[in-house]
């Protein structure tokens, strides 16, 4: 398959300090999740602030596809008539989730509880991306899942008449893994556990709850989360206020602390404690942040994050911080080139199967701008001088993550910092470099946009 598109580099230079207030789109898990379970659900869910990058645009296509309906009002709120857990039609067109991991593994899963076949795909980045996590779970409940090599998409999909409840240890610390079984499970006559060593974020487990699944989670005795869903609930639609990104609102939060003399604020974060792993890590390194105007939308804490330019200094990131923490690390690599002194990020293996093996990304990134830093297996290493060179392109492979961390890093290198292609920003912050520009920063495309094949 040939995946081709125009490259759209960007520079991000230094241009003083960076002050104001923003308001960031919706979180992009609960987003999904929003889309899916008002499918699943029988009546008309309600869904404001919904994120409408790509990948939760893809989303709404495959649940379309699936038989959903949903319209979009001219204030931004979508309206989501399900088809019921159970009640999906067979897909007359292959689903193509372009970027979106998480989309295509909870889609597999809603798909392949079906007694029909449903064949997906993604973009060049997708189709590297590891499947068995999601497939030999959904093997074991019953589904046939025919794939090519490590079950990499394109695959298909066909789910049994009737599948079988499982008890399943997660085998890596992933929230999309153990949401992928939960999905499924809905349509299992029966229980279905799923256990999870590492605490990763729990939207899944409080949304199903929202639209009245008989869901419960307990500790057992070594300490790790035991869920256990009742399946073939019937869901009822709901309204959900989707509350600010936090994996969005770290990149204003550590321009905000690496520009000097920068104010920003940042309005509306979720400040679930299974995603406020940064926060945490940016007070050890010294940051000057300040949660203001806490509030609970839709059964979740949120608050406005403010953030003051900082003397940052070095820290070790613990492996068991990283599940809450796990799109932080490009953009809190950044931060650490800016603290002084060595920054050590433990247990970070899954950042290779991200995206873009985000290790390695962020490394070179950082590595092309003058940053004395070093990876292995499952840690990155920085070592911080206060101030970074810059003038470096950066090689973004297509993601989001890597290309908005070091426009952050060009906000306050001595050289500007050039990423070779922007285009993939639009997957889950479309209004990144409005947004960021309007708080004073100078962010522009650069010359030759080259049309390459990857
Ligand atoms: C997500 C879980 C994380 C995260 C991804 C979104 C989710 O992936 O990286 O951006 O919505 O469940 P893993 O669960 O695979 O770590």
């Amino acid at each position: 398959m040939a995946f081709t598109h125009t490259y759209a580099p960007l520079t991000a230079r230094a241009a003083g300090p960076l002050s104001g207030r923003l308001r960031l789109p919706g979180d992009k898990s609960i987003s999904h999740r929003a889309v899916m379970l008002g499918a699943l659900a029988v009546g008309e869910t309600v869904i404001e602030g919904l994120l409408e990058g790509d990948d939760v645009l893809a989303t709404m296509e495959a649940m379309r596809a699936l038989g959903a309906r949903i319209s979009r009002s001219e204030n931004g709120v979508r309206r989501v008539n399900g088809f019921g857990v159970g009640g999906a039609l067979e897909p007359d067109r292959v689903i193509d989730f372009g970027n979106s991991g998480t989309g295509v593994r909870l889609a597999m899963a809603i798909a392949g509880s079906h007694a029909f076949a449903t064949t997906f795909t993604g973009d060049a980045s997708l189709v590297k991306r590891p499947m068995g996590r999601v497939t030999d779970p959904l093997r074991r409940m019953g589904a046939q899942v025919l794939a090519r090599a490590g079950d990499k998409l394109p695959l298909t999909i066909l789910g049994p008449d009737r599948m079988t409840p499982i008890e399943f240890r997660l085998p890596v610390p992933s929230a999309q893994v153990k949401s992928a079984v939960l999905f499924a499970a809905l349509n299992v006559p029966g229980t279905t556990t799923v256990i999870e060593p590492w605490p990763t974020r729990d939207h899944t487990e409080k949304m199903f709850a929202g639209f009245g699944a008989n869901i419960d989670v307990t500790l057992n005795d070594a300490g790790e989360r035991v869920i256990r869903l009742e399946g073939r609930p019937k869901l009822k639609a709901q309204t959900i206020v989707v509350p600010g990104d936090p994996s969005s609102a770290a990149f204003p939060i550590v321009a905000g602390l690496v520009v000097p003399g920068s104010v920003v604020t940042v309005e509306g974060v979720l400040l679930n404690p299974t995603r406020t792993g940064l926060i945490a890590t940016l007070r050890e390194m010294g940051a000057r942040l300040t949660i203001e105007n806490e509030r609970t939308v839709g059964g979740e804490t949120v608050g406005d994050v403010r953030v003051e330019h900082s003397e940052l200094r070095g820290v070790t990131v613990p492996a068991d911080r990283a599940p809450t923490m796990i799109d932080e690390y490009p953009v809190l690599a950044v931060a650490a080139a800016f603290a002084d002194g060595e920054t050590i990020m433990e247990g970070i293996g899954e950042l290779r199967v991200k995206e873009s093996d985000r290790v390695a990304t962020t490394l070179a990134g950082l590595r092309a701008n003058g940053v004395d830093a070093s990876e292995e297996k499952e840690r990155l290493i920085v070592r911080g001088r206060r101030t970074v060179t810059g003038g470096g392109t950066v090689v973004t492979e297509f993601d989001h993550r890597i290309a908005m961390s070091f426009v952050v890093m060009g906000l306050a290198s001595e050289k500007p910092v050039t990423v070779d292609d922007a285009t993939a920003i639009s997957t889950s912050f479309p209004a990144f470099r409005d947004l960021m520009t309007g708080l004073g920063a100078s962010i522009a495309p650069a010359p030759a946009g080259a049309t390459a094949a990857a």
